[in-house]
């Protein structure tokens, strides 16, 4: 059955979710009023620090837990209904992998789990190990497998049923540059293929080059959701210049215009707060001569972390039992 032409593929209204646990039953807001519409087509990123919902919204859409308050639905049904499932794939946070099966193994029982049998399963099988780039280690036991590897198996096993929506769970972790990138290729190539795909990180490069829109999900609250230009003001907040060959008398002068600035040998590292602090530095370089040059100019923009410590201080940065993140920020 398709959805009404209008209806969003993910819909949230308010939706809350109050986990009570430990002796006192103390109380964890996890989600707090949460509203969130998500079109077909779109690649959406889910960016929160730990600790901030992302998981339980998720487990909240798949159908796993259900909501204190508020309403979710997914293709317009409840997420807990049986069709909404053989349209959404989903890879959890930590999946679950049999040690002794193959890779292609463990897909053929994904795929059987899904309803496919027959030469369907096998196409697909190959189709997967393929596209996450597998194909190599098809008949080894997943046992041997690095977590780089397992991730991949994960995002293959989502997508065995072809679906029109993908859910997963910080689908990076684990993953080196060359696997984000090849993560990001499959993404971009479910979009054009007219697929949903919402997915959740902590981590900033994950999103800029492939979401369509982020929302920032901080203390169980949708802080922003938009395009994470807008979000992130692409004003340069300071440009870093490194100078080379700069004598005693010179180096004073410019250090005076710098922000901050650190010396190493005759090179010089200076944080200026605007172009026309820059222009100062230029004119200083032009009057040194010799062999004074500029070496590099990198304009330095707000980050994510910035974001997060604008809108929470430090206690974003640590999980629920206070603990310190180290994977991230
Ligand atoms: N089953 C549970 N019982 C009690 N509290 C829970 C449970 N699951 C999650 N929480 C709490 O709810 C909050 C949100 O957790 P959630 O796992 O959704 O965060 P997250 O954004 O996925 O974090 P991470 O980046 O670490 O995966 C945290 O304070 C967490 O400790
Ligand atoms: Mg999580």
């Amino acid at each position: 059955m398709s959805s009404p032409v209008n209806e969003p593929v993910i819909n949230t209204f308010r939706l809350t979710k109050v986990y009570r646990s430990g002796f006192r039953l103390k109380s964890v807001r996890a989600l707090d009023s949460l509203d969130l519409q998500i079109e077909k087509g779109e690649i959406f990123g889910f960016l929160g620090p730990n600790g901030a919902g992302k998981t339980t919204l998720i487990k909240i859409l798949m159908g796993l837990s259900k909501p204190t308050s508020g309403e979710a639905s997914v293709f317009g049904e409840s997420p807990r209904g049986a069709r909404v499932k053989s349209r959404v794939g989903f890879l959890p946070e930590s999946p679950y992998f049999y040690d002794y099966l193959t890779a292609a193994e463990f897909l053929k029982l994904s795929a059987g789990l899904s309803g496919m049998r027959g030469q369907e399963v096998a196409h697909s099988v190959r189709r997967l190990l393929k596209l996450v780039r597998m194909e190599h280690a098809a008949n080894d036991q997943m046992r041997g497998f690095s977590r780089g590897m397992l991730q991949r198996m994960g995002i293959a096993q989502a997508l065995i049923n072809d679906p029109e929506l993908v859910i997963l769970d910080e689908p990076m972790g684990g993953l080196d540059p060359v696997g984000r990138k090849e993560f990001r290729d499959i993404i971009v190539a479910l979009r054009e293929r007219g697929k949903t795909v919402f997915f959740s990180t902590h981590i900033l490069t994950d999103v800029e080059m492939i979401c369509d829109r982020v929302g920032i999900v901080i203390s169980g609250k949708m802080v922003d959701v938009g395009r994470l230009s807008e979000i992130l003001t692409e004003e340069v907040e300071s440009i870093e210049v490194a100078i080379a060959g700069v004598s005693g008398k010179f180096r004073k002068v410019l250090e005076r215009v710098a922000r901050h600035s650190i010396r190493s040998g005759d090179s010089l590292l200076l944080s200026v707060r605007n172009e026309s602090d820059l222009d100062k530095v230029m004119a200083i370089l032009r009057e040194a001569g010799g062999d004074a040059r500029i070496k590099s100019l990198v304009p330095q923009r707000k980050t994510l972390e910035d974001y997060f410590m604008a809108h929470v201080g430090g206690p974003a940065s640590r999980d629920a039992a206070g603990r310190r993140n180290h994977d991230g920020y």
